[in-house]
């Protein structure tokens, strides 16, 4: 995934004159961007994490957030220096236990140069001690951070990591996560998978979180404040985690009633997608006042909001329909968006029918026929949206119906195949739209392109023929 730096003169010059031994090409500073086109700065070049230790401590009467992050690192490419992506203050940076120079460059890049460079293959660690108020911290006008009256919580996409921990802020680079964050005694800090302990110290609860399976940082989440915490186990003995804000005022019956079937939903979810891919689940509402949902890996982010009518276990199931479609299989790049959101948005429509409510067919029918040819919503193209529209309902609801269209088009057994196997395929790792355009012509062996075109790449509104849906 990583775009090399090439140096066409050192090759040049390599193959010219026999003189000059092959490594004799200096070592380069890694990319400021991992070269994503719609976020060209987003996540870095040169290196690759496989892990993030944070051992943080957090004070919520001040927001003030400080601690360690350590990364395991190993360079692509012979490194003179590197970059990471952060907007708290940082202190100091040690490279292989050695002080590193830094600086920062840009709205989020941290710059290091480590006393000596690193050799292509090399394993790095490296240690940022830091400290902030995230709630105080712009980048580009604006604070992902979600500042509540008990605490606070990093839950946003593509933006959150930024605010509590440094990283290679890019999806193509997953990693495992050890989240220790101490709080004072009677505040609870939530984070990514399994609660591997808890212990109360002089006055301070340091909660100590661990997220196995290769995660991308920005569904990596932390949220601190009053909860009350639900803790059970699955069938297949998987612990599942859930919070709820001790704030939810009239709304948390409808948020329990809701993320309290996480579980049921995740079974039923197995039926279509295969087994789970992680080792615990749940999911968490704190007292935000945010209009969104966030399928932060195995744990979920609602808003009160999404529960302001009563429950949604619509909302539970589109979230964890992304903990196979966007989490453990991720894209390759932004704009790959539909991969996570027109399939987390089918599957309400799978569960609407299996409530008895809408069937997919209708759902499909009726998100085609509301909106007239001229509606500005075609004009949104779900398989490259631009950055501006990566949540534009076109990409959740178009997206969706391009599925129903594929599944009229081949059949529901090799489309149930699919949705199957897909996951299963590209477990852990990425992928992007034109992988799944071929996966499709593989299970079904009908050639595709067309119809992917059509509803996914076409600024219009797709003919009625296109899909077998009903025009009305
Ligand atoms: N992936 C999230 C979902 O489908 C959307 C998050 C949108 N982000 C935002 N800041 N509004 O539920
Ligand atoms: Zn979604």
């Amino acid at each position: 995934m990583r775009h090399r730096l090439i140096v066409p003169g050192a090759m040049v010059a390599a193959s010219l004159l026999l003189a000059v031994p092959a490594s004799a090409a200096e070592p380069s500073p890694g990319a400021p961007g991992v070269g994503d086109p719609y976020y060209p700065d987003y996540g870095n070049g040169g290196y690759d994490v496989s892990h993030y230790d944070l051992r943080l401590t957090y004070q919520p009467k001040t927001d003030e957030l400080n601690g360690t992050a350590t990364l395991l690192a190993t360079a692509e490419q012979d490194l003179s220096r590197f970059n990471l992506d952060f907007a708290l203050d940082v202190s100091e940076v040690r490279v292989d236990g050695k002080k590193a120079r830094f600086a920062t460059s840009g709205a989020h890049e941290l710059r290091i140069t480590p006393a000596e460079p690193l050799a292509k293959g090399e394993k790095a660690t490296v240690v940022v001690r830091y400290s902030g108020t995230p709630s105080k911290v712009e980048v580009n006008g604006f604070t992902s951070w979600l500042r509540t009256e008990d605490g606070g919580v990093a839950a946003n996409e593509p933006e959150a990591a930024w605010w509590w921990f440094p990283s290679n802020d890019h999806p193509s680079d997953k990693a495992s996560y050890d989240v220790s964050v101490a709080v004072p005694d009677g505040t609870q800090a939530l984070s990514n998978g399994t609660l591997q302990s808890k212990r109360s110290e002089a006055g301070w609860t340091r909660w100590n979180w661990r997220s196995r399976a290769p995660q991308a940082t920005y569904l990596a989440t932390l949220a601190i404040g009053r909860f009350d915490i639900t803790t059970s186990k699955t069938d297949s003995g998987l612990p599942v985690i859930n919070a709820y804000s001790k704030d939810l005022g009239e709304h948390a019956g409808a948020a329990r009633a809701s993320v309290e079937r996480t579980a049921e939903i995740t079974e039923w979810l197995q039926g279509y997608f295969g087994a789970y891919p992680f080792d615990a689940m749940g999911g968490y509402v704190p007292n935000t006042d945010t209009t969104y949902a966030l399928e932060t890996q195995t744990r979920p982010f609602y808003s009160p909001d999404d529960f302001a009518d009563g429950s949604n276990t619509s909302v539970v199931v589109h979230e964890m329909a992304h903990q196979w479609y966007g989490d453990s299989v991720s894209l390759k790049g932004w704009k790959d968006i539909w991969i996570n959101e027109g399939f987390a948005a089918y599957a309400q429509w799978l569960w609407s029918e299996d409530q008895g409510e809408g069937t997919a067919r209708e759902l499909a029918d009726y998100a085609y026929a509301s909106r007239p040819a001229d509606d500005d919503f075609w004009k949104v193209k779900p398989g490259d949206p631009g950055p501006d529209n990566q949540f534009h309902s076109a990409v959740y609801d178009r997206g969706a119906m391009a599925l129903q269209a594929l599944r009229e088009k081949i059949g529901d057994k090799d489309f149930f195949a699919l949705l199957k196997g897909w996951p299963r395929q590209h477990e852990g790792g990425n992928a992007d739209v034109g992988d799944f355009v071929a996966y499709a012509e593989k299970v079904s062996g009908e050639p595709l392109a067309e119809l992917f075109d059509t509803w996914l790449f076409q600024p219009s509104k797709p003919p009625a023929s296109a899909a077998g849906l009903k025009a009305k």
